[in-house]
């Protein structure tokens, strides 16, 4: 059953009050359309056609490949923008979802169920109703004498009475593809100069079919995003969904108010989240981990029994057993082998950290290879940079640095040697010697020839 969705989203969302289209304004670190696009993929739909206002460059740029565009030329209302879908459904859908591209809360079971009640419904559509005291706006649900769905009243035209009815349509459905386009043909234009989408249930009901519904046990899933509170409240929400997904996978949070993750981090049990957490992007974070307070991850992958106080990981391979910070900032291409400890405001950018190496005090490392166990100074800095290129450092095992050790690149320190303290090394130095001074020079002692 070949299942298709159409995304509206050619709304203008003024009430945004935002330079940036509404649709691309973030939640959880991803702009809302995306949840819609990758909801209906899960549930198995083709690619879902977007629509967008003729000047959705912005959108189309943002969502590329991942959705069909059809343009709705003027705002003329939820049932005109279905209907921009049809050259490209028409005949080719056996189903057809409907949702709006602002409400990012919807669940992917939600979805499947309305597929699910319309396979099995002789109707031609499924709708899905939440039953709330809060109506927000939305549609009222009018049922008749023997209790089945007739139609749904705008909350614009709706009487007092009508007012009153908690049951509301939460603006997603299912169609059966071969009644749509006609049954749009017959919708009539609102007192609002707008053709409604919602009167398409009417004019089933009177033709005799059957409507199915599903009723949304969540209130929170029907949340649409209006404007920028309407955005916080569904953060709080989706935020509350991640975090107790992630408690009840084993990991402790001790506020989970204050820990952010972002959908698709991976976290191993018994790790420990403290208040004020990020972790964004493609995050790995193993087993045993303490991770906080204050400490944001991104694009970075943290082995088992980590400790990471107050620090700053940015597209960095944290390995077994390190432990660092506070103040500490790892960029692009930093990689700590096993056991490494970092103490206080330390800095490494495209650097290897061998195992077990130890640098405790604010010291920069950048394109540096680093051996086992050495020992880094406190206010030890490479300085790879000369004005032009970035030059490597390469230190090799059991060396010895002394604090304040400049490291003017490119250099190498040997197995074994030593720095003394302020020294400025700028030419290599051999496997066990000992250098001091500025220029550093060798104060080993030579063999008796
Ligand atoms: C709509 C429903 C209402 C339902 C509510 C749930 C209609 C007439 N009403 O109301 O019953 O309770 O959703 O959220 O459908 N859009 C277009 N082109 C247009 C108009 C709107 O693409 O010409 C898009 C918007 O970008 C938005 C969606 O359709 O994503 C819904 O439009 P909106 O105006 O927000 O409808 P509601 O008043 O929320
Ligand atoms: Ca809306």
């Amino acid at each position: 059953m070949k299942i298709s969705t159409i995304i509206l989203a050619a709304g203008q969302g003024t009430r945004m009050v935002s330079a940036l289209p509404k649709v691309l304004h973030k939640l959880n670190g991803r702009e809302l359309v995306r949840y819609s696009i990758e909801t209906a993929r899960s549930v198995g739909s083709d690619k879902p056609v977007l629509i967008v206002s003729p000047n959705a460059e912005l959108i189309r740029a943002t969502v590329g490949e991942q959705a069909l565009y059809a343009v709705q030329e003027k705002q003329l209302g939820t049932a005109n923008a279905v209907m921009a879908a049809q050259p490209l459904l028409e005949g080719k859908a056996d189903l057809v979802l409907v949702i709006n591209a602002d409400m990012p809360l919807l669940t992917a079971s939600t979805l499947a169920a309305l597929i699910e009640t319309q396979k099995s419904n002789p109707g031609p559509l499924t709708m899905a109703i939440i039953i709330s005291d809060n109506p927000r706006g939305f549609g009222r649900v009018i049922r008749s004498g023997d209790g089945k769905v007739q139609r749904i009243v705008e909350e614009a035209q709706a009487t007092h009475e009508q007012l009153k009815i908690h049951e509301l349509n939460v603006g997603a459905y299912c169609f059966s593809g071969a009644w749509l386009w006609n049954a749009l043909k017959e919708i009539k234009l609102s007192p609002r100069g707008e053709y409604y989408l919602t009167d398409i249930v009417e004019i089933a009901g009177k033709a005799g079919e059957s409507i199915a519904s599903i009723t949304l046990d969540d209130e929170d899933e029907a949340m649409g995003i209006n404007n920028r509170k309407h955005l916080a409240e569904a953060e709080a929400v989706m935020h509350r969904r991640i975090n107790e997904k992630w408690m009840l996978a084993g990991v402790t949070m001790l506020d989970p108010n204050l820990v952010y993750i972002e959908e698709g981090v991976k976290i191993g049990r018994d790790t420990l989240l403290m208040p004020n957490t990020y972790l964004r992007g493609n995050v790995q974070v193993g087993e045993g981990c303490r991770i906080g307070p204050n400490t944001i991850i991104e694009n970075s992958s943290i082995g088992n029994n980590c400790s990471l106080l107050a620090s700053v990981i940015e597209g960095a391979i944290v390995e077994d057993g390190v432990s660092m910070g506070p103040f500490c900032h790892l960029r692009k291409g930093a990689h700590l082998r096993k056991g490494v400890h970092m103490g206080n405001f330390g800095e490494v950018k495209d650097s290897t950290l061998g195992p077990g190496t130890k640098m405790g005090h604010f010291s920069y490392i950048g394109n540096a290879e680093i051996g086992e166990n050495v020992n880094i100074g406190a206010g030890t800095i490479t300085c790879n940079f000369d004005g032009v290129h970035k030059n490597p450092t390469v230190i090799g095992d059991d060396v010895f640095i002394g604090s304040d050790t400049m490291l003017v690149a490119p250099v190498k320190i040997g197995k074994g040697a030593k720095t003394g303290a302020g020294a400025v090394v700028r030419e290599d130095v051999a496997d066990g010697d000992v250098v001091v001074g500025v220029p550093a020079h060798s104060i080993r002692k030579k063999k008796q020839t």
